[in-house]
């Protein structure tokens, strides 16, 4: 059996531009993009929000694990992972494998300043009820030590264009 594993695997919180700068570094590697979010929902057979409505959050993150550990042995592009995937000891795990075998994961960070707007906070997002803006900072504060711990490269893309985060990382593959 070969595996192909991602040239790129792009981490960070709702927000922070992963799909989006997922695609443009992909564009500019002349290499496909996948997004685990869009794989789970696929897998479902609905959004995520349903999910979570429907079958709970174990039931989300269960297909979720399922969904990255597939995407790291066969995309052979740039994988955005969703927000969560990272609280999944089977997923560290498996990342950690990967940068071994000579990966790379990428923390894209951003401050609620900037995430806010891109996040839209609306009821499509399952965990940023209630107060979205305090939901965020404390999802984000609790995973920032994981995001640090499983990154190779952070890049901060509070001021930046997608483009420009996707030039930067083209420089640092
Ligand atoms: C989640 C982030 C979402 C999605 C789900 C849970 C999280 O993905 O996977 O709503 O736990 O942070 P994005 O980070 O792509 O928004």
């Amino acid at each position: 059996m070969t595996t192909t594993r991602p040239r790129a695997v792009l981490i960070g919180p709702p927000g922070s531009g992963k799909s989006t700068v997922a695609r443009a570094l992909a564009h500019a590697l002349d290499l496909p993009s996948r997004d685990t979010d869009t794989d789970v929902e696929h897998t479902a057979g609905k959004p995520i929000h349903e999910i979570f409505v429907d079958d709970g959050e174990p039931a989300f993150r269960e297909l979720e694990r399922r969904a990255v550990s597939t995407a790291l042995t066969e995309h052979p592009g740039v994988l955005a992972l969703g927000g969560g995937a990272v609280l999944d000891a089977g997923t560290q795990d498996a990342l950690q494998q990967y940068r071994a075998d000579g990966g790379t994961v990428v923390f894209l960070d951003v401050t609620l300043t900037h995430a806010a707007p891109r996040v839209g906070f609306n009821q499509s997002r399952p965990l940023l009820v209630g107060n979205p803006r305090a939901q965020w900072q404390a999802l984000m504060n609790a995973r920032r030590p994981l995001y640090e711990q499983l990154a190779d490269i952070t890049v901060l893309t509070d001021d930046k264009h997608p483009q420009q985060v996707a030039a930067h990382l083209t420089d640092h593959l």
